[in-house]
């Protein structure tokens, strides 16, 4: 069989807006990745990516623009998986551009991404079934577009990357995933509750793919990985870093206990700042 470039492969997913058949060809990826038959050969040009393959709704307006329901009404039930459902989808782009964009890193480096890849995808196909069942589809409520703005500025260096996106934005995930869970208890959402569990547990393996692929460009590059962390936190992040942080989960995520140090300071800041 003729072998399949991996990087022009994983554009058509990348680029591809049509749910079903995004599915249909991350599937064929894994497929060919468990076949061994994919090349790697670098392409000629490697685009920018303002706007990725995704559906023309949910319609994206800013962050602010978004309502403010309470978990408490279907409505507002509803919406919180809408948002989930719409991180989840996001996160196979972002998985799928960690690879089309990086050309030059080990093939290990690839087979990490493409596993996630796989794994957003079924979360994403977990969400969409228990929206399904609160009666609502994806596209239903509008969503921001947060996470891609944040790939597009990072997607310059690997490096910058992998701290900015999985190492601030994905982990962000892992500290307000428990109290979401909470929330879905509260309300009686069993089926949420397990499906969140399992977002968290896999959350924290994607967590520390991006330590891992970090570190060893950090190990390359002669760079010491908390300091350079901190930098380009100074440099890329919109805002103020906040807690409440999950330590555990970030510590089995790769976080060093120097970082985890660091964060409980910040957490201590926030919290002389709002008492
Ligand atoms: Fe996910």
């Amino acid at each position: 069989m003729t072998k399949i470039n991996l990087f022009s492969a994983v554009l058509d997913c990348l680029m591809c807006d049509d749910l079903s058949q995004k599915v249909q060809l991350l599937d064929k990826l894994l497929f060919n990745w468990s076949e061994r038959n994919f090349v790697f050969e670098p392409l000629n040009s490697i685009m920018r990516i303002a706007d990725p393959g995704r559906p023309a709704k949910p319609e994206l307006v800013p962050p602010k623009a978004l309502p403010r329901r309470g978990i408490g009404s279907p409505e507002g039930h509803a919406a919180l998986m809408h948002s989930i459902a719409h991180i989840e989808f996001n996160a196979i782009n972002l998985a799928l551009d960690a690879i089309y964009r990086f050309q030059a890193m080990p093939y290990n480096y690839y087979q990490d991404w493409l596993g996630v890849a796989g794994e957003e995808a079924y979360h994403f196909q977990l969400i969409r079934e228990h929206l399904d069942q609160l009666g609502y589809d994806y596209g239903d409520f509008p969503a921001h577009n947060g996470l891609w703005l944040t790939t597009y500025e990072t997607d310059h260096d690997v490096l910058v990357r992998m701290a900015m996106v999985p190492r601030t934005l994905e982990a962000r995930g892992l500290d307000v995933t428990p109290a979401m869970i909470k929330k879905l208890r509260a309300i009686g959402d069993r089926r949420g509750v397990e499906i969140l569990k399992i977002l968290l547990r896999d959350e924290i393996g994607h967590v520390a793919v991006g330590t891992r692929w970090y570190r060893y460009v950090c190990v390359q590059r002669g760079l010491n990985p908390f300091d350079e962390f901190q930098r380009l936190l100074g440099l890329y992040f919109h805002g103020n870093i906040r807690g409440p942080f999950n330590y555990d989960a970030r510590r089995e995520a790769g976080f060093s206990e120097q970082e985890i140090e660091w964060l409980r300071s910040l957490e201590q800041q926030t919290f002389e700042r709002v008492s």
